[in-house]
């Protein structure tokens, strides 16, 4: 910390400046000779002062704020980061003598990440606890609990806990046995990890068209792309938004496909009053860190099938017999999430009711801010059966005018991020095409704004103040 921050409360006026002059934070905080904080003046206050008959040899104390804020060391950031107002750019952090020990200042041009992840439940407490314990690989407590609540959580009886969510959906997809010769139908909007796990298992991956209203995969299309060797088809619930389930298990139920539900960016959604998760015959989530719910890097398998949970936990120990160690029934992978990541996991889904509210109000701030705005539109979130979860709040302008609101956002510190690519756009994955009509359309005109937990309405404003100006 500059200790020119800090003035003796037995300074002048005059001091104070010379302060001032020095930390360029138009700030002192006043303190007594144990640096114990007695009060702040800003030069505002100064000036006041001076007005009011104050002279550069009166006390600093004679201008200082009675009342003033401060924060507590140990106090998270996002505690700090709500003492921030129109008139507090800057605050004392004192210890427990309420001495000043460093000071926080709030920059109006900030950058706006895209994304955050949200630690400040008890991931420390619990991750340290794991440490302390010496299981850090992937036997331990934190593994089990973390398996058993988050699949209760999703209204499924058991999870398994894996490294990520590409690898949950490669073993998913391998329990279920697909593999040369089976065709898996994938939504053209996704992340590439969806149709890279088909392409791990040898399948064909067969990509089709999204619908105009939701975004998430058309039943109508999943329906037409049929053929005798379909095995699976993986609805993604795209930005959020679940589904259509209800067809998607009609049509399933009546060609025989498996379900394998991508729930990675939907912790929590729900169709017709179930989660998300609780559909399909496997369902995979990841737990990255711009996921809603993270550990880090991880994932999670959720079934209800003992059989197939069985198979989901042999191939992902490398295929060992439970009833014979070191002797292998199957060519399995090392697919397990460490006790480590368990240990914030649990921390997180404690917190994971006041974690969808939080993103669920900064996507209606935003809402509310962009509805006046004419040429933008935001994801749908009205849909029949359908409640959708906060994942990255997004919104579609013109496509001309796409590239041009991201680069005003850049110019303004803002993280901003593209809609995904179409599958069927990108060279490697084109020859899987069955159809792409909306994806294309729209992958041109979205893009996603931040979504991060240190968003306040003033920084919305920022952010709705730079489409405005392209729009
Ligand atoms: C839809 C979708 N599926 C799968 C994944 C893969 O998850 P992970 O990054 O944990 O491997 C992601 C995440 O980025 C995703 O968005």
């Amino acid at each position: 910390m500059d200790r020119n921050i800090l003035c003796s409360k037995t300074a002048t006026i005059r001091e104070a400046l010379e302060k001032i002059n020095l930390n360029v934070k138009g700030t002192v905080f006043i303190v007594d000779e144990n640096d114990k904080l007695c009060g702040i003046a800003t030069d505002g206050d100064i000036r006041r002062g001076l007005l009011s008959g104050l002279t550069l040899d009166s006390g600093i104390t004679g201008v200082s704020r009675k009342e003033f804020v401060y924060a507590h060391q140990g106090e998270s950031i996002k505690e700090i980061f709500e003492k921030f107002n129109e008139d507090i750019r800057i605050l004392p952090i004192v210890d427990q003598d309420c001495r000043v020990v460093d000071f926080s200042e709030y920059k109006s041009n900030m950058r706006l990440p895209i994304a955050q992840p949200q630690l400040n439940g008890k991931e420390m407490e619990y991750l340290l606890d794991a440490f302390l314990s010496t299981w850090i690989s992937s036997t331990g407590r934190y593994v089990t609990e973390f398996e058993s609540s988050f699949a209760r959580w999703c209204g499924m009886p058991c999870g398994v806990a894996v490294s990520n969510g590409t690898t949950a959906l490669h073993l998913a997809l391998t329990a279920l046995g697909v593999g040369e010769g089976d065709e898996v139908i994938v939504p053209d909007i996704t992340f590439a990890a969806t149709i890279n796990a088909v392409l791990y298992t040898g399948a064909t991956p067969v990509i089709v068209d999204i619908e105009e209203d939701g975004w998430c995969i058309s039943p109508d299309e999943i329906e037409k792309a049929v053929t005798e060797r379909t095995k699976a088809v993986i609805p993604v619930h795209i930005y959020g938004q679940p589904c259509d389930m209800e067809r998607i298990m009609e049509i399933a139920g009546k060609y025989g496909l498996y379900v394998v539900e991508d729930c990675a960016e939907a912790h929590g959604a729900r169709y017709d009053g179930r989660k998300v998760g609780s559909f399909g015959d496997i369902s995979c989530f990841s737990f990255f860190g711009n996921k809603i719910i993270t550990t880090g890097e991880g994932g999670m398998c959720l079934t209800r099938n003992k059989e197939l949970e069985e198979k989901l936990r042999l191939y992902r120990d490398h295929g060992m017999s439970k009833a014979r160690k070191y002797y292998h029934e199957v060519i399995g992978y090392n697919y397990r999430m460490t006790n480590l990541q368990a240990a914030i996991g649990v921390a997180q889904l404690e917190n994971i009711d006041q974690t969808l509210a939080w993103r669920s109000n900064l996507e209606e701030s935003y809402r509310k801010k962009i509805a006046g705005i004419d040429g933008i539109e935001m994801q749908r979130n009205d849909l029949r059966k359908r409640e959708k979860v906060t994942w990255l709040v997004t919104v579609c302008v013109e496509k001309e005018k796409r590239d041009a609101c991201m680069n005003a956002m850049t110019e303004m510190n803002i993280d901003a991020r593209p809609f995904f690519i179409p599958l069927s756009e990108m060279e490697i994955y084109r020859k899987y095409t069955f159809s792409n009509r909306v994806s294309t359309e729209l992958a041109e005109r979205g893009f996603n704004l931040p979504t991060s937990y240190m968003i306040n309405e003033e920084e919305v404003d920022r952010v709705v103040r730079a489409l405005r100006q392209v729009v």
